[in-house]
């Protein structure tokens, strides 16, 4: 018979003493450390009524504190569509640089997005109309143009290397969490498994497209927390073979 590992807590961690270690974020090559952070049902998806209202208040917390840590903080249009994304982190000095991934620049304005207190960029390809990338412009967001038909993500991670982040935290979504892995450009995933069940049958999975990576992909644990009622927090680093 195979032996196997019990695993459990063995003690109790304060949220705000955990993954420090990212303030001291390895060096890549000419790119900055990049962490996916996710929250899942219990039966594998990542929005539900098409949002991402899955988790608890200390899945929220955790994404907060993942925020404290981070030197930007990264999502794609779809996410911000449907959720408001304000990654302003309370008594930090220096705001985390927020930056929306879009090939269209068909942003909704009104987003809290464009209220963050800290730099704001939207990432955007050549394609995108200049009516899009004028209104974006005018409502506050820095924009920047990395390919012609998509944003070549190297070269949007080279110029954030390039601006100082050494720490880059991706809060998705699938379309965008799954370029970023084609790319093996995924260093660590946080992925939250929720209590909530969906069975919602078109219900977002954590990597959407049509992109796959080469090889293999293997998580290697490295921590697992859970709270009182059941939620647990995963993190983990990404190998790819
Ligand atoms: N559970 C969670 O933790 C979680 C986290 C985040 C999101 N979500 C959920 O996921 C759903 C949204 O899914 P989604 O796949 O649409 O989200 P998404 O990845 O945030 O957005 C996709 C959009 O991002 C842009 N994009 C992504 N990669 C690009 C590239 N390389 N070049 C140019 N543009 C790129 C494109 O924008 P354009 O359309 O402008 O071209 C694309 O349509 C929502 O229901 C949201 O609530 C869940």
């Amino acid at each position: 018979m195979a032996e196997l590992t019990r695993l459990g807590a063995t003690g109790t961690d304060e949220l705000d003493t955990l993954h420090r270690d990212l303030l001291e974020s390895p060096a890549h090559d000419g790119r900055p450390h990049v962490a996916l952070n996710f929250v899942m049902t219990a039966d594998g998806r990542v929005s539900f009524q098409g949002r991402a209202e899955i988790g608890t208040r200390t899945d929220r917390a955790l994404m907060f504190h993942l925020r404290s840590l981070a030197d930007a903080v990264m999502i794609g249009a779809g996410t911000l569509r449907v959720d408001p994304f304000a990654p302003a982190v309370q008594g930090r000095e220096r705001q985390p640089l927020a930056i929306v991934v879009s090939r269209t620049c068909d942003l909704p304005l009104g987003n809290r997005f464009f209220a963050h207190p800290g730099p704001r960029l939207v990432a955007t390809s050549a394609g995108a109309p200049a009516t899009a990338v004028a209104a974006v412009r005018a409502a506050g967001a820095e924009v920047e143009s990395f390919g012609d038909a998509e944003v070549d993500l190297v070269a949007l991670l080279a110029a954030l290397r390039r601006r100082g982040v050494r720490f880059l935290l991706c809060e998705g979504g699938p379309t965008l969490a799954g370029q970023l892995l084609a790319g093996r450009l995924v260093d660590e995933l946080f992925l939250t498994h929720a209590t909530l069940i969906t069975a919602e049958p078109d219900a977002r999975r954590l990597f959407e497209g049509s992109l796959r990576p080469t090889g293999t992909v293997r998580l290697e644990r490295i921590s697992l927390h859970e709270s009182a009622d059941g939620e647990r927090y995963e993190r983990s680093r990404v190998h790819y073979r």
